[in-house]
């Protein structure tokens, strides 16, 4: 039963970090054709487009979305495509345009073909006055422009489910850690890069302070919250299934860095903070996600030294 009743998947911004391992994921469960990868680029090397259908697609094209979702019979959209957090705040009217103006095409196509919904959030709806033990429920003040799109794509599930009956869901991924495609321009891109540089150069030039903490998540677990959130039974879910937090990992960027350390002799990593920690700052150093247990039962399987392992090992194969 991909999406409901046989219907097929559509998973826009397909060809970023989420979307290459979600799509392989989708297709191990459903099928290969089953699963239509779309994105508004192309990339020859990546699994999205050479192991089953793909079709180019700007999110912003409200028309384009709803033809293929009536030509494909689609019944369910995992909405990746957006601008993260560095690369919105350099483009902040890009950002608020493709995050806020893709979610409502999405939104729009779902009330026009009867479709379910998974969109993410970020820890970046919190702002600097959250607990830093960041609560499911809390005031959001987020102090960058990716943080106020997130906020308002939570409002709008929240909304075309009230109004309209659309079965919108998110989770608020935390940094997400993998080696399957490069991460694409967020402030957690710190945690991605260093396992590369660790194996190539044996050395790193962290963009954040050491004693950064944030909450992580390494990719396995997130596709596998993805999907669990995907398949919980509608009547569990309360009102924060726009965007739950999920248990996660929290580590400053030190701590990573000796993690790295202990798997590789001589691994170095030196701290310039640039611009990004400010981002970071303003996140919460960890999150409660004990609403998502309750509800859909979440917990993660990894930690950090299995998750440093396995990056270290997946990394290796790669090359
Ligand atoms: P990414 O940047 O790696 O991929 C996003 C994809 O969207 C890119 O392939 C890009 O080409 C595509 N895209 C951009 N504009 C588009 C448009 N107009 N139409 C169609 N496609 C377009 O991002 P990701 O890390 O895969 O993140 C996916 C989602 O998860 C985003 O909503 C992001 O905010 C959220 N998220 C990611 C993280 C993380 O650590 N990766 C953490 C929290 C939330
Ligand atoms: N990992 C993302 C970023 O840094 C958070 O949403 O932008």
């Amino acid at each position: 039963m991909p999406g409901l009743d046989g219907d097929k998947i559509l998973v826009t911004g397909a060809l970023g970090q989420i979307g290459t391992e979600l799509v392989e994921a989708l297709r191990d469960k459903y099928g290969a054709s089953s699963v239509i990868a779309s994105d508004i680029r192309s990339d020859e090397h990546n699994n999205a487009i050479n192991n089953g259908p793909y079709a180019t697609l700007d999110v912003l094209d409200t028309d384009s979305i709803i033809k293929i979702c009536k030509d494909e019979g689609i019944g369910t959209v995992y909405h990746l495509a957006a601008l993260l957090s560095a690369t919105g705040e350099q483009n902040p009217e890009l950002c608020r345009k493709v995050n806020v103006g893709g979610t409502i095409s999405v939104l729009e196509a779902a009330r026009e073909c009867s479709l379910r919904i998974f969109t993410p959030s970020s820890i970046a709806v919190f702002g600097p006055d959250a607990p830093k033990h960041a609560p499911q429920i809390t005031d959001l003040n987020p102090t960058t422009v990716y943080g106020e799109t997130k906020v308002k794509g939570e409002l709008l599930a929240k909304e075309y489910w009230d109004d309209y009956g659309i079965d919108v869901r998110g989770i608020r991924y935390p940094g997400l850690i993998s080696y399957k495609a490069p991460a694409g321009g967020g402030t957690t891109d710190y945690a991605v890069e260093i396992f590369e540089a660790a194996l190539k150069d044996g050395y790193y030039n962290c963009f954040v302070r050491p004693d950064t903490r944030l909450p992580m998540l390494y990719m396995d677990d997130a596709i596998r919250a993805t999907l669990m959130l995907m398949d919980a039974q509608s009547g569990t879910l309360g009102p924060s299934k726009a965007g739950y937090n999920i248990d996660c990992y929290s580590f400053t960027a030190e701590e990573l860095a000796h993690a790295i350390s202990k798997e590789i002799d001589g691994f170095k990593c030196d701290f310039s903070p640039d611009i990004r920690q400010k981002y970071a700052d303003s996140w919460p150093d960890s999150i409660d996600g004990s609403v998502a247990k309750e509800e859909w039962n979440w917990s993660p399987n990894f930690d950090l030294d299995k998750m440093v392992k396995e990056m270290l090992n997946g990394l290796s194969k790669e090359h």
